[in-house]
């Protein structure tokens, strides 16, 4: 578990495997519910190293809801995640799974980690590390051979990784492993989905391949993801609110309610302009007396027009 904690990259041999494995359940809670919020984060504040890094963030995931949770470098998202986790204790709030404070029964919350490097030497194929999220979540009688088999394929099938199922981890590539690593999270059948910027590092097609898996994935098992990145626009068509940070504050609604000038001016401190092109939002710091500062990727990716 520890190795999960640190902002290093996380370096898989088979004990941090067993601990990624493990991380899904010792960090997770079990959801009694039925609809309703998945998620409620309360008034949560953090301070590390002496500095607030978030402060008195409010959000509620609703079961079965994709949620984006954007910001640029050292927002917090990490560390958002991390508390709603339990892996970091907040300096103020509370987070409620499915309504509870942190019931321990059953595991109910996937997580996908931000930095995870698979050694390729490591003898342990994709589908091992898939059963590894299995083995996580069953105490007791052990599945029969086949039973297990079978519910590796349809995962693997089910995130795209059918075809590399037995090569090893280390060597598939890093949108190839961000799969497998999904289907790893998925297998336990958890209610609630945290991912840190599972799609860093993706081309355009494997992102978008990604975000119709997690869209298609919320919607028919009802399970509620929290997605984390950079870049708001490719999840656009399928994110049904947001969690924009900044500043070690949050915004949260639907995109139209919140990525609007003057909801992120106020977040930010500064003036803002949400500039659509294209079908992409653009956020821009300045007003135009001196050079517009792009204000986290959305911008950064983009040239800023000449017009502004
Ligand atoms: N253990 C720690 N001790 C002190 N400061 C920390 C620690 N972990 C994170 N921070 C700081 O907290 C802030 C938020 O970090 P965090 O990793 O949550 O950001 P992030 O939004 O995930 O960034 P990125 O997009 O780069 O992954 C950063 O300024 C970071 O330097
Ligand atoms: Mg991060």
């Amino acid at each position: 578990m520890t190795d999960l904690d640190e902002e290093a990259a996380t370096s898989l041999d088979a004990g941090t495997v067993a601990s990624l494995s493990g991380a899904a359940m010792t960090a997770g809670q079990h959801l009694t519910g039925t609809g309703g919020d998945a998620l409620t984060v309360d008034g949560i504040s953090v301070r590390l190293a002496g500095r607030e890094v978030l402060r008195d963030i409010h959000f509620t995931v609703r079961a079965g809801e994709f949620v984006g949770l954007i910001g640029s470098n050292g927002a917090g998202k990490t560390t958002l995640l991390r508390v709603i986790l339990g892996l970091q204790q907040p300096s103020a709030g509370v987070v409620r799974i499915d309504g509870a404070d942190r019931p321990r029964h059953a595991p109910a919350v996937g997580y996908v980690p931000q930095k995870v490097l698979l050694d390729p030497d490591m003898p342990l194929r994709a589908r091992d590390l898939v059963g590894l999220g299995l083995d996580g979540n069953r105490l007791g009688i052990p599945l029969p051979t086949r039973r297990r088999r079978q519910l590796i394929d349809e995962m693997l099938r089910a995130v795209g990784a059918g075809l590399f199922g037995d090569e090893r981890v280390g060597n598939l590539s890093g949108g190839e492993q961000q799969r497998v690593l999904i289907a790893h999270a998925l297998i336990s059948r958890p209610r609630l989905l945290l991912l840190d910027e599972p799609l860093a590092n993706l081309d355009i097609r494997s992102e978008q391949e990604i975000v119709e898996l997690l869209a298609r994935v919320a919607r028919e098992q009802q399970i509620s993801v929290l997605l984390s990145a950079h870049e708001m626009n490719p999840l656009l068509p399928v994110m049904d609110r947001i969690v924009y940070l900044a500043a070690g504050r949050a915004a949260s609604g639907t995109t139209d309610e919140v990525v609007r000038t003057e909801v992120l001016s106020k977040l930010y401190g500064q003036h803002v302009d949400v500039i659509h092109v294209h079908g992409r939002i653009l956020v821009v710091a300045g007003r135009g007396d001196g050079p517009a500062e792009p204000v986290g990727e959305d911008g950064a990716h983009c040239a800023v027009p000449d017009w502004l």
